[in-house]
């Protein structure tokens, strides 16, 4: 039986300031027994079961991202009618097969460690050194610092050397965000104002200003260039950018934040801890991965094959972290809602949906069902990874986001030292919920 409360009160408030009445129907998702498939005034047909949800999404006849209530809806009116065909349509599968190793595991961990290296580094040594490190900034900046460095930015005029600098990724960032706030508002529409389409295109054009020149001549590692020797055309290679900086640039932030500060608040950082301690290769050392070359990089896994703990890991997973990653990812799931429209008249979870209504499938409430936050907690079957969707849209930066989330949590724990929050606190009105600040620090400070 789920519990009224699922997560701790700080998610709850997050989920509040971020958008309240979502925040509502989330919980109510999570707490009101019923139907699987119900219908809520001024929203449409709604779901919080699992099972369900990844029906939908599988059942690719029957729904639509394109119609009213997808994503696909908004991003036709933002970047025009050659969307459908590269959204759903033939064009979408020849982009999937063709950007599939975009982001495979071991790609994600090169860009992690090209884009993220130094500022990890620093981090970590902040919080070896006892200060503390505001990881909402962090998170903003390393992210920002990926789409930079994925997308190709180019460097402004006058720009400092290394480019970019902290400010610069953080000024990327916030221009994401603003196009991701964009879509506010659309859970009862996804019809945009004419004024709302003319904010979107003006965003869309700076972030994708240097993907022209980028596809030209990036060399075939960067994203651009890799985009270009796939035989992406130039339109795909920037409704792919344009797509890639919505879709991951606020979850993955949102996630490494409220992982770090779920692991606090629960308490369960000890767990993780001891179970880094228990099958750490040397039981004396107290550096589990960072920082020094010599003992391993935080964006790789820290333990060597053979002393991996038992039980709850999941084949391919390298270490109690990437469970807490796995875990945080359930318990956060930064994309709490996703949209479908009905494409034809469909019986499911015992409700009868007619063509052109819509569901909404309330990710997070299903994903949350499951209990809460444990730094070991084995993989649960009915949800699977459902944060990261299903089907055919199931996320194309699955792999990109776990090892962002990883090389941060790596950074944070290295020392396997507990972490206490100093101070926090909750954005308001976004799309997905995050902190404006969240300081951390060592719980105590070394001798
Ligand atoms: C924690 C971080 C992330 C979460 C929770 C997340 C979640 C999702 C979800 C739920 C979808 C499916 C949307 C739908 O079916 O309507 C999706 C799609 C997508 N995601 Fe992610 N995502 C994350 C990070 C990323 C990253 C880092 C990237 C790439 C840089 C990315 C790129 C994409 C793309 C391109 C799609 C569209 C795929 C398609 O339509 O075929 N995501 N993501």
């Amino acid at each position: 039986m789920p519990t009224i409360l699922p997560t701790t009160r700080h998610e709850l408030g997050l989920l509040w300031s971020a958008r309240p009445a979502m925040a509502g129907l989330l919980l109510a998702g999570h707490a009101v027994a019923g139907p699987a498939v119900r219908r809520v005034p001024g929203i449409g047909w709604v779901t919080a079961d699992p099972v369900v949800a990844r029906a939908v999404l599988q059942d690719h006849r029957s729904f639509t991202i394109l119609g009213e209530g997808g994503v696909g809806d908004l991003w036709t009116q933002i970047l025009g009618d050659w969307v459908p065909d590269l959204f759903d349509g033939p064009g979408h599968h020849d982009l999937r097969s063709r950007s599939r190793e975009l982001f495979t595991e071991a790609s994600s961990a090169a860009l992690v460690a090209d884009a993220w290296g130094s500022t990890l580094a620093d981090a970590g040594d902040a919080i070896r050194a006892g200060d503390a490190v505001d990881v909402a900034r962090l998170a903003r900046v390393l992210v920002g610092r990926m789409m930079v460095s994925l997308l190709g930015l180019p460097a402004p005029e006058g720009a400092g050397d290394p480019w970019p600098d902290d400010n610069s990724a953080l000024a990327a960032f916030a221009t994401g965000e603003r196009l991701a706030t964009v879509a506010l508002g659309t859970a009862g529409s996804t019809r945009l104002s004419p004024a709302q389409i003319a904010t979107a295109r003006g965003i869309v054009e700076e972030l994708t200003a240097g993907v022209p020149e980028g596809w030209k001549s990036a060399p075939p590692d960067r994203l651009l260039g890799r985009c270009r020797e796939l035989g992406l055309g130039l339109q795909e290679t920037t409704g792919l950018a344009s797509l890639l900086m919505v879709a991951g640039t606020e979850t993955s932030a949102s996630a490494m934040m409220r992982t770090t500060a779920l692991l606090v608040d629960t308490g369960e950082q000890h767990r993780l801890l001891a179970r880094l301690r228990e099958h750490a290769p040397d039981r004396d050392a107290v550096h589990l991965g960072a920082p020094a070359a010599s003992s391993g990089s935080p964006l790789a896994g820290s333990l060597p094959a053979g002393s991996l703990p038992a039980g709850s890991l999941l084949p391919g997973e390298a270490d109690p972290i990437e469970n807490v990653v796995r875990e945080g990812l359930r318990v956060t799931s930064p994309a709490s809602v996703i949209g479908r429209g009905v494409a034809q008249d469909v019986e499911i979870g015992g409700a009868h949906l007619r063509a052109g209504e819509r569901i909404m499938l309330l990710v997070w409430s299903a994903n949350a069902a499951a209990g809460p936050f444990r730094a070991d907690r084995p993989y649960v079957r009915e949800t699977r990874q459902l944060w990261f969707g299903a089907g055919r849209h199931l996320c194309l930066g699955a792999a990109l986001a776990r090892a962002e989330i990883a090389a941060l949590l790596r950074t944070l724990w290295s020392d396997g030292e507990p972490l206490r929050v100093v101070r926090r606190r909750a954005q308001r009105r976004v799309l997905i919920p995050s902190y404006v600040e969240l300081l951390v620090a060592r719980e105590r400070r070394q001798s």
